[in-house]
């Protein structure tokens, strides 16, 4: 039997990689998002390479529908060995232009999110004796990044939230990881860059954050969650990875 892999945000962009990634490498993947269509497009993608994967259409901001989601998974799918957490929204605000409904939005997809499915898959990996948690942060959770306060503070949070997880957990088995990208072509730097008044320069001023020079790959970012999900990654514990090109480096 597959170990299972559960992620989220899997309907599109870095979450489709890293599902498609784990399914390659061997995973049973069960995968969460709020967008059916996006992910049945995900799991025709994983049955195309021969992968196994089963769609769970489900807002990761509800406490009861992530716990009865992780319970059928659980009995459907098999124990997560592996939960990667890659459900994400962005808001382009300084705090003075952020409202207090634009704040508790971010906050609860970005960092309520994985302490729900952290919460409701931890106690599955503890009745095995292992488990790997792995949170896709972002470099604004490093760094201040120019208007994006929420943003940042919420992806500085789910860092924190993951050295928490590793501590209280190390013992029994369970590794949790933060993963901080920089910036990576997804659909939802594509929508940012069709809504700019001048879409080629927008992007080349996004790839010029970068040392390298250019925008990371959603695949880029899903090798390393597979390399510290696997044995490899087995002395990494409570740590913020950096995969940026360079761009905290400057
Ligand atoms: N693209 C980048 O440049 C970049 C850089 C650093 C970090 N990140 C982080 O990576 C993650 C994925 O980003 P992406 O670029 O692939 O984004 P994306 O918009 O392509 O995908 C995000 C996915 O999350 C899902 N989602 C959002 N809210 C949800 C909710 N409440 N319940 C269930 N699913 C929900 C969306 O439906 C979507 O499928 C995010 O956490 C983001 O902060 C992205």
């Amino acid at each position: 039997m597959s170990a299972v892999a559960v992620v989220t945000g899997a309907a599109s962009g870095i979450g489709r990689a890293t599902a498609l990634r784990l399914a390659r490498d061997g995973y049973e993947i069960a995968m969460m998002d709020l967008d059916d269509a996006g992910l049945a497009e995900t799991a025709t993608l994983i049955g195309e390479v021969g992968g196994l994967a089963r769609p769970f259409t489900v807002d990761l901001c509800d406490p009861l529908a992530v716990g009865s989601v992780t319970r059928e998974i659980a009995v459907t799918v098999g124990a997560p060995e592996v939960l990667v957490n890659v459900a994400g929204i962005g808001l382009a605000a300084t705090v003075l232009e952020t409202s207090d409904a634009d704040w508790n939005r971010v906050m609860a997809v970005n960092l309520t999110g994985p302490f729900l499915t952290i919460r409701a898959t931890l106690p599955l990996m503890l009745d095995r004796g292992s488990g790997v948690i792995v949170n896709i942060a972002s470099v604004g959770g490093q760094v201040g990044l120019a208007g994006r306060a929420a943003y940042c503070a919420s992806k500085a949070g789910l860092v924190g939230l993951t050295r928490a997880v590793a501590v209280d957990h190390a013992r029994e088995g369970i590794r949790c990881v933060a993963v901080c990208p920089g910036t990576v072509e997804t659909e939802w730097i594509g929508k940012i860059l069709s809504n700019a008044p001048d879409p080629v320069a927008a992007r080349a001023a996004m790839a010029a954050r970068q040392l390298d020079g250019r925008m990371g790959s959603p695949e880029e970012v899903a090798a390393m969650v597979a390399f510290l999900a696997g044995p490899e990654g087995r002395f990494v514990n409570g740590a913020a990875l950096v995969l940026d090109g360079g761009m905290t480096a400057a």
